[in-house]
């Protein structure tokens, strides 16, 4: 059960007023706002962090071949791009961000190209410009990478589970794809792709395209992606790695020492995927396998298609954090098939992605379940707005990230504001019309480009249909283009939850922790419960706790770092060697940014968070020192 700010904003489904034969109105509202596909000339709209020109030409498919280099920390190799030039093209520009480029040819005629690259500009890194004409069908780039490559991590054994082989993995959402392939950097350009990537006998590559099971002898691996898909999808990793089957087209792929562990953990996939197909259509990418990286991956989760990146945290042991799967297994719809335009509208791909993920956990593991997640959510949007401020424009859901790292406008807004935004629109227009809608959706845009134009537009054709009235009661463009939370919005509220805070109001009344009722509790129960402790604890509640619970020892990261996060602040020290070997050891940015600053935030603690950060630091991938360089105050500029 949704529970809302206020009974007014409770509506009854609109009556239809059908002032116009629908399907004509339909027809021409699609016609009229129909997205404009890759290489159109007069889209009108461009992307502020790529340089690539559609108008001029676009890319259509990429045969990819590199040689991976643990030595040198290099890929090398080429990358020959299909292209469609536009009537007067004569250049197509790619992104580049660190690449040597040795040669370019152009073809027809394997001629070599007159082709200029530019100097670096910051994070959009350096337009590669290649002279064309329209006759020309492909462009063949020769080059090698940085061993600095913002989307690359190379990790030496010691970084792995396995202790033995090195490790590579790539991230290029959002715009680190140019740092490892020389491309059209653009959410709005799609292509389809084949690779030969070569690496040495004893390792496994995989990528987001069709893998194989095995390894082979001669470390040599091809793939094809037959979806069009963006740059930003694209994804490599290289390691010790062995497959094990979850179902009949999903499967895992991760290190030995790791493989039982996480065929375990992902057991419910193909139920998930199922229970996706029945909401929002078929799955169309044929396979959904995940891949375990090792702790340093900066993420939770990478939707590379057919292929997720996961975070070896959610390994919990008992199954309690795969909403992470069903998120990234919902963006196979949200985001990977209809894709947002540019990053301004992240939203389209994070906030649909969330509001799904509570549909597949309702579907697989029940509405109560759904419900918990959905108010932890929405805790979490009510921080962020706290954070940025309510009148931030970082709490718009559309944003305006020209001439800033899109990485620096990614936060909980997309994912929790568009969350509720849907759960709004849910439960206005009733689930059968929505769930409808959402379906009709994800077939209109399947493998286009949309912006939040776009879809308001599609909103308004297919479920607002000119009533004034309605238009007015969904606030639209206060959620989509105004700060904070619109009066409207849902406020979920879980009875589970409600049970938990009467045993943190017993507790602080004086029962003692052993007395507490915990029958039943899960994972999110305990979260709630975490976060909802008084700010102030002293050394002797800190310490009941912690024996009663076993806290301090938990296996479950998203526990810990909750515990940890009423720890610090309180000056727990039998936490702090936890403390310190988590920061060591996981990558992950979720949990370090929060730690590194509750730490940077008490008492001489910048200087310990400092101390610490030195050691892990080595061990993090760029995306994470990044944010923590700039919490702690150090290595600026690097
Ligand atoms: N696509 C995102 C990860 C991402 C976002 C990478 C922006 C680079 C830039 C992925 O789907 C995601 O949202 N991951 C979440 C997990 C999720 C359960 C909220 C994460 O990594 O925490
Ligand atoms: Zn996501």
């Amino acid at each position: 059960m949704i529970v809302f700010a206020d009974k007014k904003t409770l509506y009854p489904i609109p009556q239809l007023s059908l002032r116009y034969p629908l399907p004509l109105f339909l027809l021409l509202l699609i016609l009229l706002t129909g997205s404009c596909q890759q290489g159109d000339a007069g889209s009108g709209q461009s992307d502020p962090h790529s340089f690539a020109d559609p108008e001029q030409a676009v890319v259509t498919h990429l045969d990819l071949n590199l040689r991976v280099d643990f030595e040198q920390k290099q890929l090398s190799g080429a990358a020959a791009w299909s292209i469609k030039p536009g009537n007067n093209a004569d250049h197509i520009i790619f992104d580049t961000h660190g690449l040597t480029i040795d040669s370019v040819k152009i073809y027809p005629g394997a001629q070599p190209a007159s082709y200029r690259l530019g100097s670096p500009q910051g994070v959009l890194g350096s337009p590669l410009r290649i002279s064309i004409t329209p006759a020309t069908r492909a462009a063949t780039i020769y080059y090698r990478t940085s061993p600095q490559a913002e989307a690359l991590q190379w990790l030496p054994p010691e970084q792995t589970a396995g202790g033995k082989a090195p490790f590579l993995f790539t991230q290029s959402q959002a715009i680190l794809a140019r740092s490892w392939v020389p491309c059209q950097d653009s959410p709005g350009i799609r292509f389809t792709y084949t690779a030969d990537v070569q690496t040495s006998p004893e390792l496994m590559a995989v990528m987001s395209a069709s893998n194989s099971t095995e390894k082979h002898p001669d470390g040599r691996y091809r793939f094809t992606m037959e979806q069009p898909i963006p740059s930003y999808l694209l994804a490599l990793a290289v390691g010790d790695l062995e497959f094990r089957p979850l179902g009949p087209r999903s499967g895992v792929y991760a290190e030995p020492t790791v493989i039982a562990k996480a065929a375990f953990e992902f057991g419910d996939t193909e139920k998930m995927i199922t229970a996706t197909e029945a909401l929002y259509g078929p799955y169309r990418w044929e396979r959904y396998d995940i891949l375990v990286l090792p702790p340093s991956f900066p993420f939770g989760g990478m939707e590379n298609p057919r292929l997720t990146f996961a975070t070896p945290t959610i390994l919990a042991g008992d199954r309690s954090l795969v909403a992470l799967v069903a998120h990234e297994l919902a963006h196979s719809w949200s985001g990977n098939l209809a894709t947002n335009k540019t990053w301004d509208d992240f939203w389209l791909n994070e906030g649909f992605t969330t509001y799904l993920e509570g549909r597949i956990m309702e579907a697989v593991y029940g509405a109560d379940y759904a419900l918990m997640l959905a108010q932890l959510g929405y805790q979490d949007a009510l921080e962020e707005i706290e954070d940025l401020g309510e009148n931030s424009p970082d709490t718009h859901l559309h944003l305006s990230l020209a001439g800033r790292n899109p990485d620096d406008g990614m936060n909980d807004i997309a994912y929790e504001k568009g969350r509720l935004f849907l759960t709004m629109l849910e439960t206005y227009f009733g689930r059968e019309r929505w769930d409808h809608f959402l379906r009709n959706y994800f077939d209109a845009y399947a493998f286009k480009p949309v912006d939040s134009e776009d879809f308001l537009n599609f909103l308004r054709a297919e479920l607002i249909q000119g009533d004034a009235a309605v238009e007015k009661d969904l606030q639209i463009n206060e959620w989509v283009y105004g700060p904070g939370l619109p009066e409207n919005s849902p406020r979920p509220a879980s009875p589970e939850f409600a049970r938990v805070e009467k045993e943190i109001d017993s507790w602080r009344n004086g029962k003692p922790a052993a007395e507490l009722n915990i029958r039943n509790w899960t994972t999110h129960h305990w979260l709630h419960f975490l976060r909802n402790l008084p700010g102030e604890l002293s050394q002797r509640q800190l310490a009941e706790l912690d024996q009663q619970f076993q806290l301090t020892q938990s296996q479950n990261s998203e526990i810990l770092c909750a515990w940890l996060l009423k720890a610090i602040p309180n000056n727990y020290a039998p936490a702090r060697p936890q403390l310190e070997a988590f920061l060591e050891s996981v990558g992950r940015r979720k949990f370090l940014a929060p730690l590194y600053r509750a730490l940077a935030g008490t008492e001489g603690g910048l200087e310990q968070a400092r101390r610490i950060y030195r050691k892990a630091r080595p061990g993090y991938h760029p995306v994470a020192y990044h944010t923590i360089d700039r919490i702690l105050g150090v290595n600026a500029g690097s």
